[in-house]
């Protein structure tokens, strides 16, 4: 009995029967007008799992239309669709369910304009296979290219090459022939596998489900008969080793503690011994518990709580592996970024890495290079743009527990998040660790920051000044540091001018220039801080990130950001450096306030109004708050 009419009849059937199918995830490609969308309502159609109002509207329409004659036109159902999201908010890849006696399926749609390479990556980072559209007519595109670099990039491991419109170039078999040549020549550059070529024709049927008369020399498997057989990913993954990243901790009374998520990869029994990742400890296995009871095995896919023989530390985000095979554990990595966010990615600036269930602060310490997904070439980068895919290496704030991607896409792949807006701005790869992270370790120090703070007797902090060029912040800073001198504390001035012409002379005012500026400069202030020195820095440093990265550095109440608030209207009329005026007419790019943003803080410690104060009263103002902090007190020299 068909699917559609067991809904009918006895839906408890169909339901069970349903529970114990396959789920094969594929997503389709190729050009907009290659035929996907007829070949995606096609498949929709044939498997009945039409409501018979949509297609009665879509007889209606192809009537009304005309495109194909009396045939129904199957891309008008999944282009309607498109409309649909176009009124309300738009969902870059849609996802439709259809399923036939065999299996269930889920088709990734993934539209075809610009954005393409982000709702790619979206849409087949859990498929099992793609089915890449080529027209007979015009045969390898660009896009076909682009399309296989990114599925062979995001691992998807069974790709059908759908040579459509075979009814339009005859069903000539020689056409075929000469498509599947040159296609094997670029897959075997890529290294893609596992490539399978299917002569069809959406629009009439051919090689859809059944053959058909029109192709006799074809003698491969059908479109349907490949998607109705082809390994799905969950089978695959049982055979790799166990991995369960942990969502969170079961501890509902004293005697129970219970490691739940969903389990990645692998097969796992009471008894295994396992290992916990990134600590290392290992344990055993005591039981397997779901709802309603202990299971003697649980395998890929499966959401459980584990329990372990002995009381180990484990939290939310790390990785129980088979402690025969485990994951590898590092912090700095060599990955492939593509960048889905229109600010570009700046190497240097913080974000928040996702990877499975733990969330890390990362940032690109290097683009080693951007790969041109037209042509495949490696071009050198300072920053990634929307769409960018570039090799990168990442560093982390700690270790965590991972797998290469293309072994592992659960713990393999992550996202980067904006640490203050919150967008996805990245969906990543990682490749492997860098080894020079495993060759380098904390050295301890027996003499550290307190003894030397002690022997300086001071409290070290940054005094962090920011604000536009020509507001004040080195007069107020140099102002503050001789007060302070004049006290006996120990302090250092790092200015913006200063250190542009030594340590960071190879910079810029590009954005990626300027957050690679404030990267250092942090750095810098947080040794000197160890070195229980007052450090006092006075940099534009326009945007909130870095800032905050500063911040990060260092422990809670050493970071002290004055915002020294003059309008732009002032600091142009004053214009001490007479850059203004150059930057007016055009003479200077990416001049802050003119062409160049400043993201003003939020929750400055201190607020001067260089309108209201002189710089005098500024810095005594900055004094007692530094008073007020317990940094100084009241000029005495010991604390
Ligand atoms: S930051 O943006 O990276 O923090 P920084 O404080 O180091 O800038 O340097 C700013 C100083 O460089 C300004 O006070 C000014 O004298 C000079 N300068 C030269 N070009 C520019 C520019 N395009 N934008 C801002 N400042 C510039």
């Amino acid at each position: 009995m068909h699917q559609s009419s067991l809904i009918e009849s006895n839906i408890n059937e169909y339901l069970k029967q349903h529970e114990h199918k396959s789920l094969l995830r594929f997503i389709t490609c190729g050009s907009v007008d290659d035929g996907k969308s007829t070949l995606i309502g096609r498949l929709l159609f044939e498997s009945k799992m039409l409501f018979e109002d949509q297609l009665a509207a879509m007889e209606a329409d192809s009537k009304k239309w005309g495109t194909q004659g009396e045939d129904i036109d199957f891309a008008l159902l999944v282009d309607g669709l498109a409309a649909e999201r176009e009124q309300g908010i738009t969902i870059d890849v849609a996802y439709r369910f259809f399923s036939t006696d065999k299996r269930k399926f889920i088709v990734a749609d993934t539209p075809g304009h610009e954005q393409y390479t982000r709702n790619m990556v979206t849409g087949a980072s859990t498929a099992d296979a793609a089915i890449l559209m080529v027209d007979a007519r015009k045969g390898i595109l660009t896009q076909t290219r682009r399309h296989s670099y990114l599925m062979s990039l995001l691992g998807i491991r069974h790709i059908v090459v759908a040579i459509n419109k075979m009814d339009l170039v005859g069903y000539s078999e020689k056409t075929f022939r000469t498509i599947v040549e040159e296609y094997s020549r670029f897959a075997e550059q890529l290294g893609l596998k596992h490539i399978t070529y299917i002569p069809l024709s959406a629009f009439k049927g051919d090689n859809i489900i059944v053959h058909g008369d029109n192709m006799p020399w074809y003698h491969g498997t059908t479109l349907m008969g490949y998607l109705e057989t082809v390994e799905v990913d969950d089978t695959r993954m049982q055979q790799a080793p166990f991995r369960l990243p942990v969502q969170w901790v079961n501890r509902p009374n004293l005697d129970f503690r219970g490691f739940a998520g969903t389990i990645a990869s692998g097969v796992i029994k009471p008894g295994d011994r396992i290992r916990v990742q990134p600590s290392g400890k290992e344990s055993h296995v005591a039981r397997i518990v779901v709802h309603g009871g202990d299971l003697p095995q649980a395998v890929a896919g499966q959401s459980v709580t584990l329990t372990l023989t002995d009381e180990i530390d484990i939290s939310r985000g790390d990785v129980i592996s088979t402690a025969d095979a485990p994951a590898h554990t590092a912090d700095q990595f060599e990955t492939t970024l593509v960048w889905m966010h229109e600010d570009a990615l700046l190497p240097g600036r913080p974000y928040l890495l996702k990877i499975g269930t733990k969330t890390v602060t990362a940032t690109v310490t290097d683009i080693k290079y951007q790969v041109n997904v037209n042509t495949l070439e490696h071009t050198a980068a300072k920053k990634l743009e929307l769409n960018g895919i570039g090799v990168c290496n990442l560093g982390l704030d700690r270790a965590i527990a991972f797998d290469d991607y293309q072994h592992n896409k659960d713990t393999g792949g992550f996202i980067l998040i904006d640490r203050l807006t919150n967008n996805t701005v990245a969906a990543g790869m990682l490749h492997f660790a860098l080894r020079r992270s495993q060759n380098i370790h904390m050295q301890h120090v027996d003499v550290n920051k307190d003894a030397r703070a002690l022997a300086k007797g001071q409290k070290p902090a940054v005094l962090w000044f920011t604000g536009l060029s020509g507001a004040g912040k080195s007069t107020i800073a140099n102002l503050v540091e001789k007060k302070l001198h004049a006290q006996g504390r120990h302090t250092y001035l790092l200015d913006g001018d200063n250190v542009r012409h030594g340590l960071n002379k190879d910079l810029g005012f590009t954005d990626a220039d300027r957050v690679e500026n404030i990267r250092r400069v942090a750095e810098v202030s947080r040794l000197m801080v160890d070195a229980g020195l007052i450090v006092l820095t006075a940099f534009i440093s326009p945007f909130r990130s870095e800032r905050r990265l500063a911040r990060d550095l260092l422990e809670d109440g050493e970071f002290i950001e004055v915002f020294v608030d003059t309008p732009l209207s002032v600091a142009e009329d004053r214009d001490v450096k007479g850059l203004y005026k150059k930057a007016r007419r055009g003479e200077l790019k990416n001049f802050t306030g003119i062409d160049s943003a400043y993201e003003q803080p939020e929750n400055p410690e201190i607020r001067l109004d260089t309108t209201a104060l002189s710089a005098d009263e500024a810095a005594d103002a900055v004094i007692a708050l530094l008073k007020e902090k317990g940094i100084i007190n009241g000029g005495d020299w010991s604390i």
